[in-house]
């Protein structure tokens, strides 16, 4: 994700606020990290094996949604390989030149980190094809029938890749990582823990209910558990004691306006439009959106892909409707 500036509390890319803090927040070594199982299981084996044979580690593709913990992870296996790290992204190389000069001024055993890697150019691409698998670029010189490629030895790195969007990446790039990690959305214990360690970090009481309350809100995001950890913080602060309840969680999120299934007010506006205007549906996008006075693209790639992941809305042919749990979920009587 890019880092803008968002008004939305429970949007899962980072915000200038989180892209400050963030990297106090993040754990530093595998046995910290939170969750994810399987990956971190993983991921402890092929590094340790790696470091067993002295080696560098294979290049590592780390995919799923925004806040999930990609760029953390990168920067772990950087850590628990004893290896400098290079950070770059997608968009940031335009030109194979740009990503030639990072990868002739590695050094060995390097982690080179490349963010949001299905926005690379193609040209940087088929380069990056030749630097993985035979650790060798070729640098052209000169332009035209002249142009000479200089093949050029590179000392052996890691790659790790990053990306949102899996889908998106050629499969040839995709064939070329030695194991692809997918992190998928954490379950609210999970965030518990996240939490906790967080308010241990920014020096804030929390008990284990208020805990579980900001758990239940955070859309299964460890991002977006920090950030209304924040902001349950500042309420605490000014209307409490300090001390995070359950009770102070969930009168400060009120406050903030996320609700008790991570909800905000934009989401809720949609869904009541849609029952409430619609009878539940169905309803065409366009339709909804006037509804709520919202552009058709920001119901669509705002709103929508929370409330069907929470099973509250569904997509078909016929237009948007409300699921029975919609309906609970509000308050509402079915008519
Ligand atoms: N498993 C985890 N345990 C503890 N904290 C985590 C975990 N995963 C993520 N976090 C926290 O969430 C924040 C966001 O994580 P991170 O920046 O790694 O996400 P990302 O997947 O790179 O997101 P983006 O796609 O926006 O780049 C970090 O500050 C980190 O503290
Ligand atoms: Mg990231």
């Amino acid at each position: 994700m890019t880092e803008q500036d968002d008004t939305r509390l429970v949007d899962s890319g980072a915000d200038s606020e989180d892209t400050a803090v963030e990297a106090a927040l993040r754990p530093r070594a595998l046995d910290e990290f939170v969750g994810q199982e399987r990956v971190r299981e993983q991921l402890t084996l092929v590094l340790s094996a790696a470091r067993q044979r002295g080696a560098s580690a294979d290049h590592v593709l780390l995919s799923g949604g925004p806040g999930l913990g990609k760029t953390t992870l990168s920067m772990i296996i950087a850590a628990e390989m004893g290896a400098p790290i290079r950070i770059t992204s997608g968009p940031a190389i335009q030109h194979a030149g740009d990503l030639a000069a990072i990868l002739s001024s590695l050094t060995e055993g390097e982690v080179l980190f490349l963010d949001e890697i299905h926005r690379m150019s193609r040209p940087a691409e088929e380069m990056l094809y030749m630097a993985m698998e035979d650790f060798r670029v070729d640098v052209v010189v000169g332009k035209g029938p002249g142009a000479t490629a200089i093949p050029l030895e590179l000392p052996p790195f890691t790659l790790v890749g990053a990306t949102t969007r899996a889908g998106l990446l050629p499969p040839p790039l995709r064939d070329r990582f030695g194991f692809t990690g997918h992190l998928d959305f954490y379950e609210p214990a999970e965030l518990e823990r996240v939490l906790h360690r967080s308010a241990g970090l920014l020096g804030v009481e929390i008990e284990p209910a208020g805990a579980a309350e900001i758990a239940g809100r955070s859309r299964g995001t460890p991002r977006i558990a920090n950030r209304l950890l924040r902001r349950v913080r500042d309420f605490a602060q000014v209307r409490a004691d300090g001390f995070v309840t359950r009770e102070v969680a969930a009168r400060a999120l009120e406050v903030f306006e996320v609700d008790a299934g991570g909800l905000d007010r934009l989401d809720r506006a949609v869904l009541h439009a849609l029952l409430k205007l619609f009878d539940g549906g169905p309803v065409g996008l366009s339709t909804l959106a006037v509804a709520v006075g919202e552009e058709r693209e920001t119901v669509e790639e705002v709103a929508e892909p929370f409330l069907v992941r929470a099973g509250l809305l569904a997509r078909t042919p016929r237009g948007r409707v409300a699921t029975p749990a919609a309906w609970a979920h509000l308050g509402l009587n079915r008519r």
